[in-house]
Order: structure tokens, then C-alpha cells, then sequence
């Protein structure tokens, strides 16, 4: 489905992270990513921070595009289609969810939808994104940032381990950063703790078809964001390395 939608609602999250409110009725799970149109600029994917009738997405300015988004205003209009992707699978098991950085936003409709504890890592106090909101959710929110001003001093996957060695969780949930979440992964592995990880790649088509978005044999877009522990172990690009623009592998 592809629509052009006007922006209801601007709200800043952080200092390069806002949330872009728009009515949009295509049905849509958690976990799933649309592509954004910014006429005259580029097309780029974005998870939905919300899954209802009125969707978010949460842009975190790194480049042209994201900046060209940032200078939106509320009544401007952006072309969106999807949704696309697989989801997670929310199957009722309890639950510890991670979030780095701007990765919190495909989580929030997890966290809306299923109850989980959850860590919330970023770079510094002033990255945290969505603690008011995710704890309305969630009884039990931890905080890490590296800099140490809030919460945890050291990264996420340092707290959610020891969340885990005192929790008695079945799975993990994540999006953020891919060298946390490879970090996360093996923590998982070692405890035989599945997860479901939301990777990244770049991307053009959105449908399979162009192969810009490929992971090991896996197209992210149609076959992912969305990877699960049977998966992950498959992937020996996964924490290593990825394909630029022009197709080439380079390092993470
Ligand atoms: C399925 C999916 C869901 C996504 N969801 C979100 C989201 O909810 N919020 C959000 O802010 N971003 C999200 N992204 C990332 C977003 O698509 C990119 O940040 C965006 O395409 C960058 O476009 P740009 O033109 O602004 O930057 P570019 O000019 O393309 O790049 C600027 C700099 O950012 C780096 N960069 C580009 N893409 C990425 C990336 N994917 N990850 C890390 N660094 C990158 C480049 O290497 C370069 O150094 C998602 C990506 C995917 C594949
Ligand atoms: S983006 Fe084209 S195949 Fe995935």
C-alpha cells in the first residue's frame, strides 16, 4: 500500500531524534518498517513507533534524508508505503526487552502490546528515548548509558545480563546498534536464551527484489528485520560486516 500522508504532530525526543505523528489505516504489526518518500530527496526505511491507526516513526537525523525529515513541519506531506517486514513474533513468553538508541522505536508497540521488563541503553542521558512512556508499560525499566549519567554506568548488553542471571526470562527482544546486538546475541547464546533481533541493512526496493538489503542468504527486507536465534546462528555477516550503496561488503 502507498499512500501520501500529512504530518499531525511533531514531537522532539531528543536532540537529533523526533517522532512524526500521521493517520494512515494500512494494518501493521509490531516490528514492522515502511519507506518514507521525501520528494526530491531519497527513500529510506523506517520502523513504525507506532502501529494503530495513527502511525509514528522516530528519525534519528545521521544524513541527507533523516535531515531533510527533521525539516518537515506539522501540514507538510511525506509519501509512505508498506508496511514491510516480518514483525516479532509476540508468543506470550516472558519477556526482557533491550533498546539502543534510536532502536527503541520499533519496540514501543512491542512494549504496548505484551508485558515485558526492559533496558534502555544510549550514549548519555540526553539520548534516552521513550522512558516516560515505556513505563506506563513495563514495571521493572532499567537505564544504561555509557557516559555513566544515568542509570548503569556501561552499555546495555552489560545490564541485560545481569538482569538475566536474576530474571527467569524465556526470550529477549532487541533493536539497536548491530554490535550491541551481536554482543546481546552471544550473551543469549551462552544462557540457551532465545532472541528476536531487528537488523538493519541498507535498502532500496523494500520487496525483495533489488538484493541491496542482502544478510548471508537473507533478504532483511522481506525475510527480516525480524531474526530469530535458528536464523542469527546462520549469519556469519551478522556483527561483522554489511554491504554499502554500491553493493560492496565493508566492515561494521
Ligand atoms: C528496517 C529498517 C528500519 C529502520 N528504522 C529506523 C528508525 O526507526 N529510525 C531511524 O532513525 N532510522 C531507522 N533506520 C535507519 C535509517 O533508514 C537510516 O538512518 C537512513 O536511511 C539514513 O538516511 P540518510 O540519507 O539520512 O543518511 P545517509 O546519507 O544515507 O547516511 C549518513 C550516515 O549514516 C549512516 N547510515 C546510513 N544508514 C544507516 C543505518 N541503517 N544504520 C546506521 N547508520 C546508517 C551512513 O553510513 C552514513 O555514515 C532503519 C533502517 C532499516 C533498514
Ligand atoms: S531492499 Fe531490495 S531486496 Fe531488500
Amino acid at each position: 500500500m502507498s499512500d501520501v500522508v500529512r504530518i499531525k504532530r511533531i514531537s522532539q525526543e531528543s536532540k537529533d531524534t523526533s517522532t512524526l505523528a500521521f493517520d494512515w489505516g494500512a494494518h501493521t504489526v509490531p516490528g514492522q518498517f515502511i519507506m518514507v518518500w521525501i520528494p526530491g530527496i531519497d527513500e529510506i526505511p523506517m520502523s513504525l513507533s507506532s502501529t494503530g491507526s495513527e502511525k509514528t516513526v522516530t528519525v534519528r537525523k545521521v544524513g541527507d534524508a533523516t535531515s531533510a525529515i527533521h525539516a518537515l513541519q506539522e501540514g507538510d506531506r511525506i509519501g509512505v508505503r508498506g508496511p514491510y517486514g516480518n514483525g516479532f513474533d509476540l508468543n506470550g513468553l516472558r519477556t526482557l526487552v533491550v533498546g539502543g538508541g534510536v532502536g527503541m522505536a520499533p519496540l514501543m508497540p512491542v512494549l504496548r502490546t505484551v508485558y515485558a521488563d526492559l533496558v534502555i541503553g544510549a550514549r548519555s542521558a540526553d539520548e534516552i528515548l521513550f522512558e516516560e512512556e515505556a513505563r506506563r508499560y513495563c514495571s521493572n525499566v532499567e537505564i544504561s548509558t555509557d557516559d555513566g549519567s544515568l542509570g548503569f554506568h556501561g552499555n546495555a548488553v552489560q545490564l541485560a545480563e545481569a538482569m538475566m542471571d536474576k530474571g527467569d526470562y524465556e526470550q529477549v527482544i532487541a533493536c539497536g546498534p548491530e554490535v550491541m546486538l551481536h554482543y546481546l546475541f552471544q550473551a543469549c547464546e551462552r544462557r540457551g536464551l532465545p532472541c528476536q533481533l531487528s537488523l538493519e541493512r541498507y535498502m532500496k526496493c523494500a520487496v525483495g527484489i533489488c538484493g541491496s538489503c542482502m544478510l548471508g542468504r537473507e533478504r532483511v527486507c522481506i525475510d527480516g528485520p525480524v531474526f530469530d536465534s535458528e536464523r542469527l546462528r546462520m549469519l556469519p555477516e551478522f556483527g561483522r560486516s554489511r554491504r554499502d550503496p554500491a553493493g560492496r561488503i565493508v566492515d561494521l
